[in-house]
């Protein structure tokens, strides 16, 4: 008998389909001040007027040379943009914002220690500090433009200072989220081939100080048994010339920062000018594999996107304190707390600690200190401020004109808590749909123009047009509000060029599936696979369901389901492994993890806890698994195939609908009652 095709579990599989809900609109005190209020620019944006239409976003930026050529498709579909421009990302975030603006504060940053107190940086202090440490990059590094550097730093300052330095001198920056594991560091080495490493000794997480150093030794280990040689690792101080970190210092290796850059006091790098097409840096996200990806974004493309989103869809202005309550390691933080903003001359928060610390109260007090007014977090934040605390934010006065949800979708429950209670009524929210690969936004509604619909992202922005394919490649009819894979037609400037070293995978993972001629050199061919499925409804706005991959999106940290499984394969014991995805009320998503043990091993507690403590190791704490369940057999097919779609099924209290053509069918209803009781 033929072999049904296995459909995998995915986050789209499991996701709650909830109502369209009435919109909701904007102020008029809001909509007097946006800085987009003109309803034609989606015409001015439309596929016609497609690519000279991104000419207003590169006009945002200072340009060396200016370009010849908006898009060049040569390539396909590696997409060049601004081809002959040349300019530099570290002038366009500071050095332009110094005639007018050196006083104002570029970043405001709030340490997680309650008694430890904020520091302002000004524009002038960051081009101070930026170029001193782009001179110690540049003479002491031995750093030059077109060099891979990896970051692994936590929140703080020097996260900014040190990216802008590397764009200082063309160097790409490859910043890996902070609460990654050593190991997980090294791939990212091993991949960029980083011959140096920036790390900070500590930091602070939930109260306690963490020795970040030791990671940077697992790092260096693993990273050299994998063929790649470190030759420095510079170590930011979380308190400048105090030891804050137990792990050793390797002598002619290891170097404090702080000491080091005596050296380099009040020295002025130049910016160098680099061409449009150039990388910015790496971004590695996860993907079907177990092998992270590096995103590699552009310097011109992707500045002049994530600039105009900043100041259309957050809708900075220079009066403004904005705060985005993500982490810089991954991209929302790229893009919306350092280069976005800081290319318009904002001002920006950077907040080193958990949102919960000391108390669910956190933010709003921040917000209060520091007369917030735009905030910009995740639903899994929202999730459990509002579960923690929900009459928190009614104790503290502050006033946000602008909120931002990101991540993942937000419940229309969730949604309607943080604009009344958090927005206290007033905020305008925006619920931007987008990704690592995307640079900046795709989908949200404009905060003047489009009203709000709680639980849709919106609209494609001007210039997005999203389309909606089925799995035969046909598009489903718009606005139908039937469900399939989201693509989007057109290229945009802030997409990602290709994956670091490895073209093929680029074209296979993106736009293989939808492209209609391989061979093609027109933009029109490639349609972009998001991985997502999503519904359109008759006003064209977009729900997005959830991956249709194997990536999970958990507490917004995107993993890859294999990633976690290839962890679990490193213990001995382990034989075969399936990670699935859990509906969870504050992290949206979990994975469970569900382990079959090679023979002459038995199940125990201690197993479960040890592959469980491997996969912190391996990845990070952010994947550990809800519960590990060690099982006597998986769930297949008849030609061996695991049957994670039942194991979702299972681990989700849902029906797992027909399995008398699986093998071993009789295990399923013993899985059932294990993870029943
Ligand atoms: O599934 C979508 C979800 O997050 C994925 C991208 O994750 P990452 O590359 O880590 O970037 C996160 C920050 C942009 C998407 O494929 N996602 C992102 N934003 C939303 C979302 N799902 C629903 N609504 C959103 N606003």
């Amino acid at each position: 008998m033929a072999e049904k095709e296995v459909v995998e579990t995915s986050e789209a599989e499991i996701a709650v389909h909830w109502q369209e809900e009435d919109y909701v609109y904007p102020s008029p005190e809001f909509i007097a001040q946006a800085w987009m209020t003109d309803k034609s620019i989606y015409d001015q944006f439309s596929l016609e007027n497609f690519p000279n239409c991104y000419k207003k976003y590169a006009d945002l930026l200072d340009w060396d040379e200016y370009w010849h050529t908006i898009l060049d498709t040569g390539d396909a579909p590696c997409w060049k943009w601004f081809v002959g421009g040349k300019l530099n990302a570290s002038y366009n975030c500071i050095d332009r914002h110094l005639a007018k603006n050196k006083n104002k504060t570029a970043i405001h940053f709030v340490p997680e220690p309650f008694e430890d107190k904020y520091e302002h940086i000004t524009y002038q202090e960051l081009y101070v500090r930026v170029n001193e440490f782009a001179a110690l990059l540049r003479d002491f590094a031995g750093l030059k433009a077109g060099d891979r550097v990896t970051l692994h730093m936590p929140m703080v300052p020097e996260l900014p200072i040190t990216m802008l330095a590397c764009a200082r001198l063309g160097v790409i920056h490859s910043q890996v989220f902070g609460g990654f594991s050593g190991t997980a560091c090294a791939d990212r080495i091993v991949d960029s081939q980083s011959r140096i490493l920036i790390t900070m000794d500590s930091y602070y997480r939930s109260g306690s100080l963490l020795d970040h150093k030791q990671n940077a030794d697992v790092a260096l280990k693993n990273a050299e048994k994998n063929g790649q040689k470190v030759d420095k690792v510079l170590v930011w101080q979380r308190y400048p010339g105090k030891a804050s970190s137990p792990t050793e210092m390797v002598s002619g290796r290891d170097y404090f920062v702080n000491e080091v850059l005596k050296d380099y006091y009040g020295k002025r790098v130049d910016p160098v000018s680099m061409p449009a097409e150039a990388p910015l840096f790496l971004m590695y996200t996860s993907g079907t594999t177990g092998k992270p990806k590096g995103c590699q974004h552009s310097i011109g493309g992707y500045l002049s996107y994530v600039t105009a989103t900043s100041k259309y869809v957050q809708d900075i202005h220079p009066e403004d304190v904005y705060w985005c309550m993500a982490d810089i390691g991954w991209i929302t933080g790229h893009s919306y707390i350092v280069y976005g903003p800081l290319s318009l001359g904002a001002s920006t928060v950077v907040y080193e600690g958990v949102p919960t610390f000391p108390d669910a109260g956190r933010p709003w007090k921040i917000a209060q200190d520091l007369d917030v007014n735009i905030f910009h977090t995740a639903p899994t934040a929202i999730r459990a401020l509002r579960k923690i605390g929900p009459d928190e934010p009614a104790k503290y006065t502050y006033n946000f004109k602008h909120m931002t949800t990101v991540g993942e979708p937000i419940e229309p429950e969730v949604w309607k808590w943080y604009h009344k209670v958090v927005g206290k009524g007033q905020a305008i929210i925006v619920d931007t749909w987008w990704q690592t690969e995307t640079g900046g936004f795709l989908c949200s509604t404009l905060p003047a123009i489009t009203p709000m619909k709680p639980g849709s992202a919106g609209p494609g922005l001007p210039g997005i047009h999203p389309i909606i394919y089925d799995e035969e490649g046909k598009e489903v009819k718009k606005g139908s509000s039937k469900a399939g894979n989201i693509c989007i037609q057109n290229p945009w400037p802030g997409a990602f060029q290709t994956i670091w070293g490895d073209r093929q995978r680029f074209v296979d993972t993106y736009y293989a599936r939808y492209c209609k001629d391989p061979n093609s050199k027109r933009w029109q061919d490639w349609p972009y696979l998001t991985g997502d499925a999503a519904v359109e409804a008759p006003d064209g706005y977009y729900r997005i369901l959830g991956r249709i991959d194997d990536v999970i999106n958990v507490s917004g940290h995107r993993l890859g389901t294999k990633e976690i499984e290839s962890a679990a394969l490193t213990v001995n014991e382990v034989a075969e492994a399936a990670v699935v995805p859990v509906a969870h009320e504050i992290k949206g998503i979990e994975p469970d993890l569900y382990i079959s043990l090679k023979p002459g091993f038995d199940a125990s507690a201690e197993l479960a806890q040890k592959i469980s403590n491997t996969i912190c190791d391996e990845i990070g704490k952010i994947a550990k698994p809800r519960t590990v369940w060690i099982v006597t057999d998986m769930p297949k097919t008849r030609s061996g195939k695991i049957m994670r779609r039942v194991l979702g099924a299972i681990s989700n209290k849902k029906d797992v609908g027909d399995v008398t053509t699986l093998a071993n069918p009789e295990i399923v209803t013993q899985i059932q009652e294990m993870v029943r009781n």
